[in-house]
C-alpha cells in the first residue's frame, strides 16, 4: 500500500474518500478538516440520521470544488484504546472500501483526534489492520478479484507524527510484503508445495545478503538427521533441510537461531488423522514459512543482528517405506526416540533442527511450529502457546505480544511431566503416556531434550497460524501470525545500537 503523510487539511484531499474518526461531543475539527467538511460533519453528527450507539460507520458526500467527495465517519471511543481496537477498525474499513471500490483515501490521524503527542501507535495500528485485510489468494481461481493498489494519505497537524510516518512507511510495507508471502505459502495447496517446491521457492526469493544451504535426503542422512529422514522417507516427495544465514552484525559473534516446522502435508502417517482433522493440514508448514519470511524481512531491512535459520521440510504420509509405530530412531543428537504415534511428527523433525542449532552457541533459540491440537484445545484458535526455559524471555515476548496484538500465553514446562515421555525401549517416546492430557506441554518437554539448555523460546502456533472462521483482524485461512511478533521482539531485544520503533 502506498502510504504518505501531509500537513492538513482534508478538504484539499485528491483521494477517493476521506476518513474522519469521531466520538461523542468531539470538538470542532475545522483546523484539520477545513470549514466545509467540519460544518457538514457537525450537521450530520447532530442529525437523527446519526447515532453514536450504532456500531456501523456512516458515510456521506460533500461537494468540494464542484466534485462530490465521499466522507467516511468512523466511531472511536473518547479515550484512546489498545492497538488491536484500531487494527480491527482498519481491517473493517479495508473490507468496506473493497466493496465500495474506494482505492485511495485520506485519513485524519487518530493522534490528532486524541491530541496524543507522545505515543504514536494508533494510526499505524489502523493502517496495519487495513493491510492485514488487503490480501487475496486467488491464484487457483479462474475469476480473479480486481487488481488494485491502495493509497493511504494521513493528514496531521503534528510534525512528530508526520516524521514517524515518513520515516517508517516503507518498513511497514516491507513487513506486510513478507506477511503476504508467508500467507501465500501457507495457503498454497500441498499438491503445489512439496518439500522440494518450498526449497526452490526460498532459493528463488531470497535477498542477496542471505546465504542458503539446501540439503537433500542424502545430505540429511549424512548429517545424522534421522528423525527428519524418518518422517519424510515414506513419501515419494523426499525431505529437504534448509539453512539460511544472515550476518548483519559482522563485528559480533552473537547469533540467533530460528527454527520453523515445515510439514508440507500432515496426514498423520500410519497413525492416520480422521478426515475432519486432516482438512487444512497443508498449513503444517506455517512455522517454516514464518521463519523464512522473518529472516528475509530482517535481511531486507539490514538489521544489525546475526541469524541462522533452520527449516526441516517433509511430507508425513503413509507408504511402504513410512515410519511405523514402535520404530526406534536415533536422532542427530544421538538420543533415541520410540515412535508411539506417527502423527506426533512435528517434534521429531524439530528435534534434529534444534540440536543442529545448538552448535553455533546461539544467544537464543526460537522455534515456531503448528505442533499440537492440544494447544488449540487449551488456548483456543486465536492464541499461541509459548514455553521457555528462561522466565525473562516469556515476559519479554508477552509484552511484545500485547503491543502487536498477536496473542500468546505461557504454558509450563513441568519437570514432573517428563515421565510422560520416557520410554521402556529408547530414551524418549514421541507421544506422552498421559495420552492427550497436557499434550502441548509434553510436546514442548520433548523439544526441550534437544536444546542443551540454551535460552529457548518455543511457540506452538497450531491455533493462530490458520483461521477456519473469520478473525476480526487476520481474516480467514492463513494469518501471517508471528511475523510482527518476532520481528518486534528481535528488533527490540537483540539488535545492536539504537532500537528504532518501526
Ligand atoms: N500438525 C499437527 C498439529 C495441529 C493440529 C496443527 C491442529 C494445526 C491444527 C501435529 O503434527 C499433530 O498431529 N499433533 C498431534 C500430536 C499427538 C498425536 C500426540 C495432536 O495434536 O493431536
Ligand atoms: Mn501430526
Ligand atoms: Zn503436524
Amino acid at each position: 500500500m502506498k502510504i504518505s503523510c501531509r500537513k492538513k487539511i482534508a478538504v484539499d484531499s485528491k483521494k477517493d474518500a476521506v476518513i474522519i474518526p469521531v466520538y461523542k461531543n468531539i470538538r470542532s475539527l475545522r483546523t484539520i478538516t477545513g470549514k466545509k467538511i467540519d460544518d457538514e460533519l457537525q450537521n450530520i453528527i447532530q442529525s437523527d440520521y446519526f447515532n453514536f450507539d450504532e456500531k456501523e460507520s456512516k458515510s456521506f458526500y460533500i461537494d468540494v470544488n464542484k466534485k462530490l467527495k465521499k466522507i467516511y465517519i468512523i466511531h472511536v471511543p473518547k479515550e484512546k484504546g489498545e492497538a488491536r481496537f484500531y487494527m480491527e477498525l482498519g481491517a473493517k474499513t479495508a473490507s468496506i472500501f473493497k466493496k465500495d471500490k474506494i482505492y485511495s483515501f485520506s485519513l485524519i490521524s487518530f493522534e490528532d483526534i486524541y491530541n496524543e503527542k507522545k505515543d504514536l501507535y494508533i494510526t499505524k495500528a489502523f493502517l496495519e489492520g487495513f493491510m492485514f485485510n488487503d490480501y487475496t489468494f486467488d491464484k487457483y481461481k479462474s475469476k480473479k478479484s480486481p487488481e488494485h493498489n491502495f493509497e493511504a494519505e494521513v493528514i496531521t497537524a503534528m510534525p512528530k507524527l508526520k516524521k514517524y510516518i515518513d520515516d517508517n512507511a516503507d518498513n511497514w510495507n516491507a513487513v506486510f510484503d513478507n506477511i503476504n508471502i508467508m500467507k501465500d505459502l501457507v495457503n498454497t495447496p500441498a499438491n503445489y508445495l512439496k518439500p522440494y517446491d518450498f526449497a526452490e521457492f526460498v532459493k528463488n526469493n531470497l535477498p542477496k545478503n542471505i546465504d542458503l544451504t539446501i540439503w537433500d535426503e542424502k545430505e540429511i542422512l549424512n548429517n545424522n538427521m534421522n528423525l527428519l529422514h524418518a518422517v519424510g522417507k515414506g513419501s515419494v516427495n523426499k525431505p529437504y533441510f534448509l539453512k539460511l544465514t544472515y550476518n548483519g552484525n559482522k563485528e559480533s559473534s552473537n547469533n540467533i537461531a530460528l527454527i520453523g516446522k515445515g510439514i508440507t502435508f500432515d496426514s498423520g502417517g500410519y497413525s492416520l488423522k480422521p478426515a475432519a482433522s486432516m482438512a487444512h493440514m497443508k498449513d503444517d508448514m506455517a512455522g517454516a514459512a514464518l521463519m523464512y519470511a522473518l529472516t528475509k524481512l530482517i535481511a531486507e531491512l539490514n538489521l544489525k543482528i546475526n541469524i541462522n535459520t533452520y527449516i526441516p521440510l517433509a511430507e508425513n504420509l503413509i507408504g511402504s517405506n513410512s515410519l511405523f509405530v514402535g520404530d526406534v530412531i536415533t536422532s542427530a543428537s544421538s538420543k533415541t526416540v520410540e515412535i508411539l504415534n506417527t502423527d506426533a511428527e512435528g517434534r521429531l523433525i524439530m528435534a534434529d533442527a534444534l540440536y543442529l542449532a545448538t552448535k553455533t552457541d546461539p544467544e537464543i533459540i526460537i522455534d515456531a511450529a503448528t505442533l499440537t491440537g492440544a494447544c488449540v484445545v487449551a488456548l483456543g484458535p486465536y492464541c499461541a502457546g509459548i514455553f521457555s526455559n528462561r522466565k525473562f524471555l516469556s515476559k519479554q515476548i508477552s509484552d511484545i505480544s500485547y503491543e502487536v496484538a498477536e496473542d500468546v500465553w505461557e504454558l509450563p514446562l513441568y519437570a514432573d511431566y517428563e515421565q510422560g515421555i520416557t520410554s521402556t525401549v529408547a530414551d524418549f517416546t514421541n507421544m506422552s503416556t498421559f495420552a492427550r492430557e497436557g499434550g502441548a506441554i509434553h510436546a514442548a518437554l520433548f523439544l526441550k531434550q534437544f536444546i542443551d539448555n540454551y535460552p529457548w523460546l518455543h511457540i506452538d502456533m497450531a491455533g493462530p497460524a490458520y483461521m477456519e472462521k473469520n478473525h476480526p483482524i487476520f481474516g480467514k485461512e492463513a494469518t501471517g501470525f508471528g511475523l510482527r511478533l518476532l520481528f518486534h521482539f528481535l528488533n527490540t531485544h537483540y539488535t545492536e545500537g539504537v532500537n528504532e520503533r518501526y
